[in-house]
């Protein structure tokens, strides 16, 4: 890449001397043509223009060999004695200064104005690096795929060859998190890497600095052996600070024998601030799911609780007090009849009471949810609705208990609505397992107009379902009927996003 670079200023060169040459070539046949009909003119200041082009597009250098040769043709078509290459006459030494003079100025106010047009270029597109960068973070994707855009575009803004993103770890290691490779990617992945030897990511954690090494010449360490290797010459890398912690660093590596230019850490540091606000936004998110998933168990919990102290406690007292009054009944003597069908009736209405109270501990928590799983508890459902329902469940394995009981209050919630809002004639259940995820559909054909901020059923649907990393969707137009789609992840049932994959090595 370095020969490349190196031949390109040369061709750049040589095809600027040729175009100049011809172009002196042609101005001389221009003026001996013109020159006896428009006497007097000048026309020698033609060469001029061939100055000015050598100068704002080939630069210093060339368009004072523009000029020397323009003052040179010159001297030998048009300065007595014609063709004679002496430089004695006054007015060819003028011509001559003039001619170098202006090929200088224009020539460094050209690559002044070329400079800072390739300057403002380069913010410009640093700009709308960040920019982006920064509406990806915005949009709460997940931290893996920041910092992969960031790598990528921390790479190709510092033109390196290597941008890597790496999180410090508690047993101090560190972790590649995101790598960028202007080639095929070399690095090994999914390593922890000891903070021995020379290395990026050791440097920054001892300053908490924005650091830079010139050379990976003779020093120690796997990360030092791995950059030689790689052929890194020269890396720059910036500490990531989270909420007041060192979190970890972007690193910048080039296999160029030129250094980075000496803003590179700042250009690197203004991308470590979006990073930054990526991790520390996902773990308000996972805090925040944590904590609804923590509220919804709790909840769960309760209610399972108060659903085994009824079951276990007073409705086996009840049963058996039923059980003894219907004994009692029987050894009442044939001759006290009022007595005995009192007590019968004291027996009948514990038995009443006994059903109510079994019909209140299933609402609480259903037992044969624990018991069955969800394709018994639904079926149980779907039979006791006063609405008709059609289930249809192409799901019939057991789940975790949060995903079963947050699918069965989905369904319990959406019936029940549907026979206190709907006004609807019929129901219908969908529930499937297909890649990975439990789905579940709920419509009716009632009178719709559902608005969850009305009650608290549908806003606690949200609540469970968003808490175990699901989603919820409520389509109820007025006069269409309600539909209820609800998506809930199998494989992660602890709530919260995804975590943050690790995937490497370390930065050079
Ligand atoms: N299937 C439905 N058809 C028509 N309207 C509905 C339906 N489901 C809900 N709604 C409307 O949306 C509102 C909110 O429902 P939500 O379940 O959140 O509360 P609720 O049923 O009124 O009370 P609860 O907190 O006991 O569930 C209801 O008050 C009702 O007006
Ligand atoms: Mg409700």
């Amino acid at each position: 890449m370095a020969r490349y670079a190196a031949s390109l200023p040369v061709l750049h060169w040589l095809s600027g001397l040729l175009v100049s040459a011809a172009l002196v070539a042609a101005f001389a046949s221009l003026i001996v043509f013109f020159d006896p009909y428009l006497p007097g003119v000048g026309l020698e200041a033609l060469y001029i223009l061939v100055i000015l082009a050598a100068a704002t597009i080939w630069g210093t250098g060339l368009a004072v060999v523009a000029a020397v040769l323009s003052a040179l043709v010159y001297e030998y078509l048009f300065v007595p004695p014609i063709h004679t290459l002496t430089i004695r006459d006054p007015l060819t030494l003028v011509v001559l200064i003039v001619f170098v003079i202006t090929a200088v100025v224009v020539g460094q106010l050209a690559g002044r104005m070329r400079r800072a047009a390739e300057e403002s270029a380069r913010l410009a597109e640093e700009q709308s690096a960040l920019r982006r960068v920064a509406t990806l973070a915005a949009k709460s994707v997940s931290p893996s795929a920041v910092f992969e855009a960031v790598a990528r575009e921390v790479g190709r803004q510092c033109n390196a060859d290597l941008a890597r993103l790496e999180r410090y770890e508690e047993d101090g290691t560190v972790t590649g998190v995101a790598v960028w490779s202007s080639g095929p990617a070399q690095q090994a992945l999914g390593t922890r890497f000891e903070l021995e030897g020379l290395s990026i990511a050791r440097e920054v954690r001892q300053t908490g600095d924005p650091v830079r090494i010139e050379s990976f010449v003779g020093a120690t360490g796997a990360i030092a052996e791995e950059s030689r290797a790689l052929g890194i010459r020269s890396s720059v890398g910036c500490p990531i600070v989270v909420a007041g912690s060192l979190w970890g660093v972007i690193a910048a590596s080039t296999r160029n024998a030129e250094p980075f230019p000496p803003d590179t850490e700042a250009q690197i540091a203004r991308f470590t601030e979006i990073v930054a606000t990526a991790i520390a936004n996902a773990e308000s998110r996972e805090q925040l799911a944590a904590s609804r998933a923590r509220v919804v168990a709790a909840g769960d919990d309760m209610r399972r609780r108060l659903e085994r102290d009824l079951h276990d406690g007073v409705q086996q007292r009840l049963v058996s007090l039923g059980l003894e009054l219907r004994f009692t009944q029987e050894t009442v003597p044939a001759e006290l009849p009022a007595l005995r069908g009192d007590i019968g009736q004291v027996a009948d209405e514990i038995t009443e009471v006994l059903d109510e109270l079994r019909e209140t501990t299933r609402g609480i928590h259903p037992a044969i949810l624990s018991q069955g799983g969800l394709g018994p508890a639904l079926r149980t459902l779907a039979r006791r609705s006063a609405v008709p329902v059609e289930l249809s469940l192409d799901a019939d394995s057991r789940y975790s208990p949060p995903v079963e009981v947050a699918a069965y209050y989905v369904v319990s919630e959406a019936l029940t609505n549907t026979i206190k809002h709907a006004n609807a004639s019929h129901a219908a259940v969908f529930v499937e397992e297909r890649d990975s995820t439990l789905r579940l559909r709920i419509c009716d054909d009632g009178v719709g107009g559902a608005v969850p901020q009305r009650g608290s059923g549908l806003i606690g649907l949200y609540d469970r379902v968003e808490a175990l990393g699901g989603s919820i969707d409520v389509v109820s137009p007025t006069g269409h009927g309600t539909r209820i789609q609800v998506s809930l992840p199998l494989e992660q049932t602890d709530g919260g996003p995804p975590p943050v994959p690790a995937v490497g090595a370390s930065s050079p």
